[in-house]
């Protein structure tokens, strides 16, 4: 069982024997049970800053989803191994972007002629194909921690976006941030011939969005901010930027896993709180905070867990960092280095965004 006393001792022992050899990235979804080993937590945006700040550690063993882990791999050297500790633990949203998708909405811009104005800004949860397409084009990546710095440095460089893969923290962003109008964003559908859009549709568009969305975010709805909203009189909703628009319009603050940790630490303690986004971290911040007074619920309890994130277990951090002790290298995350190349240029501009 996950919370097997063997399994923590052997992990303890596991990581000790690697000493300084190994460093261990959690993201905030992460489980209670995988979260007690990380030597850093947090928000895609600081992980990807943190795994590129260890030069010493041989192995970093990325405790959240793949694309994360091909991102690690490719801010730290080549000598550095980034290990996944389940090679399952994806992204459904960083799926809905193809390589080929994208290259076939390019030709599609490119038709309707405006690719040339268009500056590609992906979403951190994108695979590293579709991060080289982004530095490949001119374009930089974001997380949802710097999704307004990405656009106005975006629309310095041109006069429209292509936003992938998630529309919802486009549209959030450009809606709720940028004082764009919805008309000014139009949805690109890679399962429809031109992407569903016409050529003056995507020529009267500012942000073209990607039609890609959380399956965990995008099933917290209006009524459940009503219903929370009547339930607890006095709450503040705070949900992530991956929610649908609808639901971060009606809600109070929106913001990044580590924005919700830091708005909550400071907040003060009677106050009460519904949270939209997954359930580990809620859990734990719920535990976190009742001692001082703060109330948090989970704003929508039909919404579950993110399955993906949760393959990273207990067993498998123990297996991992066994294997690593041992001297076996399993599950590395290698991205290939023309892949790499234009990756990182799309990363490091993202990572010189004022
Ligand atoms: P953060 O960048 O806020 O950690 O979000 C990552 C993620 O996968 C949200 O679903
Ligand atoms: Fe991907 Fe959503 Fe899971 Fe985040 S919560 S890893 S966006 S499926």
């Amino acid at each position: 069982s996950p919370s097997d006393p063997d399994l923590v001792e052997r992990a303890r022992a596991a990581k000790e024997k690697l000493g300084d050899k190994v460093f261990v990235l959690g993201h905030h979804y992460q489980r209670d049970e995988v979260i007690q080993f990380a030597d850093v937590t947090g928000d895609s945006f600081k992980l990807a800053r943190d795994a590129a700040a260890r030069p010493e550690a041989e192995y970093i063993v990325f405790c959240g989803v793949h694309f994360m882990a091909e991102s690690a791999d490719i801010l730290t050297s080549d000598d550095q191994k980034v290990v996944l500790p389940d090679l399952a633990a994806g992204c459904s949203m960083a799926d809905m972007a193809t390589a080929e998708q994208v290259a076939e909405c390019w030709d599609v811009l490119t038709e309707a002629g405006i690719a040339e104005q268009v500056v590609p800004v992906s979403y951190m949860n994108s695979s590293a194909d579709i991060k080289a397409f982004t530095g490949k084009h001119g374009g930089t990546i974001c997380t949802s921690s710097n999704a307004k710095r990405a656009l106005d440095w975006a629309f310095e460089q041109g006069e429209k976006v292509l936003f992938l893969p998630d529309q919802h923290l486009g549209r959030n962003t450009a809606v709720r941030d940028m004082g764009m109008s919805l008309e000014d964003c139009v949805v690109y559908n890679p399962h429809k011939p031109n992407g569903g859009l016409t050529a003056e549709e995507l020529r009267a568009a500012k942000m073209i969005l990607w039609r890609g969305h959380c399956s965990v975010h995008g099933r917290f709805s209006l009524d459940s901010v009503d219903d929370v909203r009547r339930r607890i009189p006095g709450v503040n909703v705070l949900v992530h930027p991956e929610c649908k628009h609808e639901v971060v319009a009606a809600a109070d603050y929106v913001g990044s896993t580590e924005y919700i940790i830091k708005t909550l630490e400071a907040a003060p303690a009677g106050s009460k709180w519904a949270i939209g986004t997954e359930l580990n971290l809620v859990r734990r911040l719920a535990n976190r905070f009742a001692p001082e007074g703060k109330e948090i619920v989970f704003l929508d309890k039909t919404v579950c867990f993110c399955s993906t994130m949760n393959r990273i277990d207990l067993p498998h951090l123990v297996w991992a960092l066994e294997s690593l002790a041992e001297g076996n290298l399993v599950n590395r995350i290698e991205v290939d280095k023309e892949t790499e190349a234009f990756a990182k240029l799309a990363l490091e501009r993202m990572l010189a965004l004022p």
